[in-house]
């Protein structure tokens, strides 16, 4: 390797907390062993899941000793290479997953965990494609939605809402997702039949639906099943917020099968990003070291879309989001 590649900018924490916990730290890199490789991180995703995690609240979390990593999407290009890379050289564009630590600027990687990037998905999307993307791969192949089916998603204008709302269209189903009023413009241009959240939902959804729901994917978890029944969605097509905490904790497992699961997804995930069979917009993109704002934005819980970290910023001005926009005009 390099000298260059000698040490990476990690961010890390050494107690439980909240994003104030984080630290910028430089630290030695780690050479590449056998089928590994050492990946330039271009952009790197956060999720609410970072959030639980570090904060010390999943009890189904094993404990690692401290400090610990943090983030498990990224995108970026192989600088370096161990033996037996099965076709990763230097210079190869790549999305990849890890348990944790993927907010950094350099990291060493199994090539199980990565895919190649396609050309035409830009480095923000493949950098926050992967936690939010399989997690909604993984519900709804739960699901096996069809024709039939009238699917009611909520949050489905956030991360894992808005890719579920546009694969659940591809099936011929019939999609309603729960927004703001801000977000109805953006729901309606995919397709989707948007329904405003709060008192007397049940009868806007059904006003929407013009027939019975069949299928219920609460994504934001505030009396999502009392809504489904009352909607008399069956307890087999429910799934709630605590079942996609499950699915996430899944998908961030480090076992092999866990791995190539991730990848498998991350592969179709890629493939459906680059055939354009949904778009993920990019509601902030911050710089890397300004991670504690970026974690802030997400607990407004109104991101339409994904928030991405990027290592190589052209500026240190904010991206100015659509929600900022929106909201100094209200
Ligand atoms: N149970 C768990 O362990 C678990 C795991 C992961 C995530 N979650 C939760 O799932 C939610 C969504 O996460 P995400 O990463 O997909 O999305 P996200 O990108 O943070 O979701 C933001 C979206 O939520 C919508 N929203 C805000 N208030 C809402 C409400 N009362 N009802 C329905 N939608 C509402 C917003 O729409 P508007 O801007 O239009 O209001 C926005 O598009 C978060 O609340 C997160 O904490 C729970």
């Amino acid at each position: 390797m390099s000298k260059k590649h000698d040490e990476a900018m990690v961010i890390e924490y050494d107690r439980n907390g909240d994003a104030s916990a984080l630290r910028e730290r430089s630290k030695p890199l780690p050479a590449p062993g056998p089928g590994e490789v050492v990946v330039e991180v271009i952009a790197t995703g956060i999720s609410h899941i970072d959030g639980f995690i570090r904060s010390g609240r999943e009890a189904d979390w094993p404990e690692t000793a401290f400090p610990r990593g943090s983030g498990s999407d990224f995108a970026g290009i192989v600088v370096g290479v161990g033996t037996q890379t099965n076709g990763f050289g230097v210079g190869t564009q790549v999305i990849g997953h890890v348990r944790s630590g993927a907010h950094a600027t350099f990291i060493v990687v199994p090539v199980t965990a990565l895919v190649t990037k396609p050309k035409n998905v830009s480095w923000e999307v493949a950098g926050g494609l992967y936690l939010a993307g399989a997690t909604a791969l993984d519900t709804l192949d739960g699901l096996r939605l069809g024709a039939d089916d009238v699917v009611v998603i909520s949050a489905a204008a956030g991360a894992v809402g808005s890719i579920e709302a546009q694969l659940a269209k591809l099936t011929g189903a019939t999609d309603i997702g729960t927004c703001g009023d801000r977000n109805f413009d953006y729901l309606r241009q995919l397709g989707i039949a948007p329904v405003k959240y709060g008192d007397g939902i049940a009868e806007r959804i059904r006003t929407a639906a013009r027939k019975p729901v069949t299928c219920f994917i609460d994504n934001f978890g505030q009396d999502g099943r009392a809504l489904a029944q009352e909607l008399g969605v069956p307890e087999s097509r429910y799934r709630s917020s605590l079942d996609r905490r499950d699915t996430e904790l899944r998908l961030l497992g480090d076992d092999p099968d866990a791995v190539a699961h991730g990848t498998h997804q991350l592969e179709r995930l890629a493939r459906l990003a680059a055939d354009h069979a949904f778009t993920l917009l990019i509601s902030g993109f911050y710089p890397l070291s300004s991670i504690v704002e970026a974690y802030g934005d997400l607990q407004l819980l109104h991101s339409r879309g994904k928030i991405v970290l990027g290592t190589h910023p052209v500026t240190t001005y904010r991206t100015v989001t659509a929600r900022s926009v929106q909201e100094a005009g209200d």
